[in-house]
Parts: structure tokens; C-alpha cells; sequence
């Protein structure tokens, strides 16, 4: 059975992840009408701009209408109508749905209520599979491989869904994880367990000096303030890890700078011109990832 619905990076196999990867090297740079006289629902019940936005151009680019919710307070959620209405209702409004939620679970959820592709664009602190497709794309497109690197994670791994995502589909590669984080944010352990089952080698540290040393890939990611209890505990966390272009020289000429954005403080500003900078590169591939997701779900529901 081919993929209509992309929920979890869990169940990405290695061949599918390589796959998108060639689809969005394709349509780079392209606008087709695969998608034409589709229309796609783009229902963010959680702030977003780039996700959604670029969801949005790529559904463009691909000749399809766009609906779109980007403001929670303005839909009838707000006036307590279930998720599994919400969805019942966009299955008949729209032919493709790309969905974000506050709470994790949600587009496992969404799936029991319509068959449509369907995408998740984040679910709480969980899961945000194109986000890490999109990396996969990066990390291919900067180093021109995966397998043999060193991939270093750095801050809040603990409710960075993006990390969640990308550390499923890298546990089916030969690359090496760092993580880098304090104590309070490391790596939920059932994603060590993914590592050690899958053979991968990994190792946890604290000093950020001596990780950027050894690495390839440096994956930076906010302290996600909406995940904690009180500000006091965000501001305990927020700038731990401070990318510096000193640190990045560490690195050396052909270490890459990545981060899914937003950015807080945790790249400073003087790092953005360094050739080592990938992550506004990272925006445009996604823009041509989220186009091979859509157009290749669609075509393997609608035909
Ligand atoms: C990420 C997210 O929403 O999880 N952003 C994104 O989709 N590019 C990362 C974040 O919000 O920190």
C-alpha cells in the first residue's frame, strides 16, 4: 500500500524518506499542476508561520486551491466543537489536510475520521514529520550524504518535536547523534532506546565546545517556552546553548549551522552570514519537500 497520509516519522522507511528526498531535488525551483482543482486545508490550531506558509506556497505551486486556519480563536473549536468534528467537516471541504495541534496524539486522532491524504504539521511536544524530511533534505543537499556524520543536537530535546521526529528516520542510517542539552531538557529516554534497538551510536553531552569538535551537522533548537509549566522554569533553560561564530569556527569550514526556526537567542545574528549557516537554505527545501509530500500523497489516494 502506498502512503496517503504522513502522521508519525515511526513508520517512514529509509526507502520512502530517500524517495521524497529525489521528488523534492525534482521539483526544485518548479511549479506543476499535480495538484490542480484539489483543494488543500491547511488547519493550524497552534502558531505556526513557516510551516503553514509553506505548506501553502507548495500547494500553490502545485495548481491547488487554499483554505486555511491559522488562528484558533477565530473557529468554532473556540466554542468547544470536538477535534473529531473539525476533522469530519474538513473531509468534506477540502481533498488534503494538513493539520496542527497543541496536544500530542492529535493527528492519530484526525486519521479515524477521514481517509483523505492527510499531514501531520505538528502534534504538542510529539511529532512534526515534514519538518524532519525536510531535514533529511538538508543534511543530504549540504554533505551530499547521511550515512558516516555526525549529527549533533543542541537545547531543548526534550519538547523539540522536530528532534523526535528526525532521531526515527536517522535511527535507519550510519550516522553518529550528539545531544547536547541540561539535564532538565535531555532527550526523552524511549528515543535512546530507538538508538541503542537500532545500533546507532550516540553519546550525551554537556560541554558544547567539544561536541561542535567532533561534528558534522550541528542541529540548533529553541527552548520551546509554550511547554512549561511556569515562565521561571522556561527562563531557568532559555539561552543554555548560545551559538557563537567563534563556536561555529570550532567546527571547522564543513560543519553545517541547521535550525527548524523559530530562532530566539540561541544563534546569535553574526553567525547568519557564515557560509556554515544553513538554515534559511533549510526554509527553501522545505518549501520543495512540503511540494513532493503533497503532491505524492494526493496521487496516491486520488490516482
Ligand atoms: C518548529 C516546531 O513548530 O516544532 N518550528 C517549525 O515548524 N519550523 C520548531 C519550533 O517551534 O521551535
Amino acid at each position: 500500500m502506498k502512503r496517503t497520509q504522513l502522521v508519525t516519522t515511526a513508520d517512514l522507511k529509509r526507502e520512502e524518506v530517500d524517495f521524497f528526498i529525489s521528488e523534492a531535488e525534482s521539483l526544485r525551483g518548479k511549479t506543476t499542476q499535480d495538484l490542480k482543482g484539489k483543494v488543500v486545508a491547511a488547519l493550524f490550531f497552534e502558531p505556526s508561520t513557516r510551516t503553514r506558509l509553506s505548506f501553502e506556497s507548495a500547494a500553490l505551486r502545485l495548481g491547488a486551491g487554499v483554505i486555511s486556519v491559522a488562528d484558533a480563536s477565530t473557529t468554532s473549536t473556540k466554542k468547544g466543537e470536538t477535534l473529531a468534528d473539525t476533522i469530519r467537516v474538513f473531509d468534506k471541504l477540502a481533498d488534503i489536510i494538513v493539520m496542527r495541534q497543541p496536544t500530542a496524539g492529535a493527528a492519530d486522532e484526525a486519521i479515524k475520521y477521514t481517509p483523505k491524504p492527510l499531514i501531520n504539521g505538528g502534534d504538542g511536544a510529539n511529532q512534526h514529520p515534514s519538518q524532519a524530511l525536510l531535514d533529511m533534505y538538508t543534511i543530504h543537499r549540504e554533505r551530499g550524504m547521511i550515512d558516516g556524520l555526525t549529527i549533533t543536537f543542541v537545547g531543548d530535546l526534550k519538547f523539540s518535536r522536530t528532534v523526535h521526529s528526525l532521531i526515527y528516520i536517522l535511527a535507519q542510517y550510519k550516522a553518529k547523534i550528539i545531544f547536547v542539552s541540561p539535564e532538565e531538557l535531555q532527550i526523552p529516554r524511549e528515543y535512546i532506546e530507538i538508538l541503542k534497538k537500532a545500533g546507532v551510536a550516540f553519546e550525551e553531552m554537556t560541554d558544547f565546545a567539544e561536541a561542535i569538535k567532533k561534528s558534522d551537522i550541528l542541529y540548533m533548537t529553541r527552548v520551546q517556552k509554550e511547554r512549561f509549566e511556569t515562565e521561571a522554569d522556561y527562563l531557568k533553560h532559555k539561552g543554555a546553548y548560545i551559538l557563537t561564530p567563534t563556536l561555529v569556527e570550532l567546527g571547522g569550514k564543513h560543519i553545517r549551522v541547521m535550525h527548524p526556526l523559530p530562532r530566539v537567542d540561541e544563534i546569535e545574528t553574526g553567525v547568519d552570514e557564515m557560509p556554515q549557516a544553513a538554515y534559511f537554505r533549510q526554509v527553501e527545501n522545505g518549501l520543495y519537500m512540503r511540494m513532493a509530500l503533497l503532491k505524492n500523497l494526493s496521487k496516491n489516494y486520488y490516482g
